[in-house]
């Protein structure tokens, strides 16, 4: 399915990005990862970068060539370093890297974004989810943090919800239509890498292990890799501004419950 495509991960050194490049390598790709950090192993190519800021996403830029086939942007932080650096790393530096790279994916390529369940709530923040969706470039983040009332400890989930919105906006957004780029999103519910430690530290144990209760594991890498590659694939051609959760049954037992699906 990927045979001789060039696929970019980021996010490259660890858990799902890691895996992702591993399974796309497999299957026959060219894979540029690239991550803040060296990786401990190498996957094809490795370009060291960080997407927190404008300059760090331009070297990005630069550096990779015409003719990409689909961007994994699968590199995110939890929250735990604050929301101002959470938003820049997990929405701005990520939406700056795909407009950055639109002439260099090629026609009918595929973008692919690792949003979270943690973003779902954008359907009760509508209003904001939609205007920080279409903030350009990196904004100044006191003057963020003071127009969006973004409290320091949302702003894993607001970054989420506001890449969800963006996902269904790039679809249409000409720069990507007009050369029939798909615009994707993936949303793992609980997955073991170190991202969960950071998670346990900030939401609680109870919170996450009632998550991982309700499908009777967390995820694994593994879980989600193949379906970030479907949606590079040209088996996904006709799938676009999707998201597409890879959680076991999660959000299914939430809102079975949240609705009362299951009384007759
Ligand atoms: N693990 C989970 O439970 C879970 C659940 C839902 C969504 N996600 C999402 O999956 C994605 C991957 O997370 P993971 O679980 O593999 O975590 P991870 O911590 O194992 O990997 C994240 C990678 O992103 C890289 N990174 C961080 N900041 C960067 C920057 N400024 N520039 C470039 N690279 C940077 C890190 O160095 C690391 O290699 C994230 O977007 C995360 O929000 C994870």
């Amino acid at each position: 399915m990927l045979f001789g495509k060039i696929i970019v991960v980021t996010g490259v050194a660890s858990g799902i990005g890691q895996r992702t490049a591993e399974l796309a390598a497999h299957m026959g790709a060219d894979v540029i990862g690239i991550d803040v950090v060296k990786p401990s192993h190498s996957i094809g190519t490795f370009l060291q970068g960080d997407i927190s800021t404008q300059a760090g996403v331009d070297e990005i830029v630069n550096a990779l060539p015409d003719g990409i086939d689909a961007l994994c942007n699968v590199a995110g932080v939890s929250g735990a370093g604050g929301a101002a650096l959470t938003l820049a790393i997990n929405f701005f530096g990520l939406k700056a890297l795909s407009e950055g790279l639109a002439n260099k994916i090629r026609t009918g390529g595929s973008i692919i974004n690792v949003a979270s369940m943690a973003g779902y709530g954008w359907r009760e923040n509508t209003q904001r989810a939609s205007a920080m969706a279409k903030l350009s470039g990196f904004p100044e983040p006191s003057k963020l943090m003071e127009d969006f009332a973004i409290p320091n400890e949302l702003g894993y989930p607001i970054s989420k919800e506001i890449l969800l919105v963006w996902t269904m906006l790039a679809a249409h957004q000409p720069m990507f239509k007009s050369r029939n780029i798909r615009v994707n999103a993936v949303s793992p519910g609980p997955v073991e890498t170190p991202i969960l430690t950071q998670f346990r530290q900030v939401l609680g144990d109870q919170r996450v292990n009632s998550d991982v209760d309700r499908v009777g594991r967390a995820g694994t890498p593994a879980d989600i890799a193949p379906v970030i590659l479907f949606l590079c694939s040209d088996a996904a051609r006709w799938v676009n501004g999707n998201n597409i959760a890879a959680d076991g049954g999660l959000e299914a037992s939430v809102t079975v419950e949240a609705l009362g699906l299951s009384k007759t």
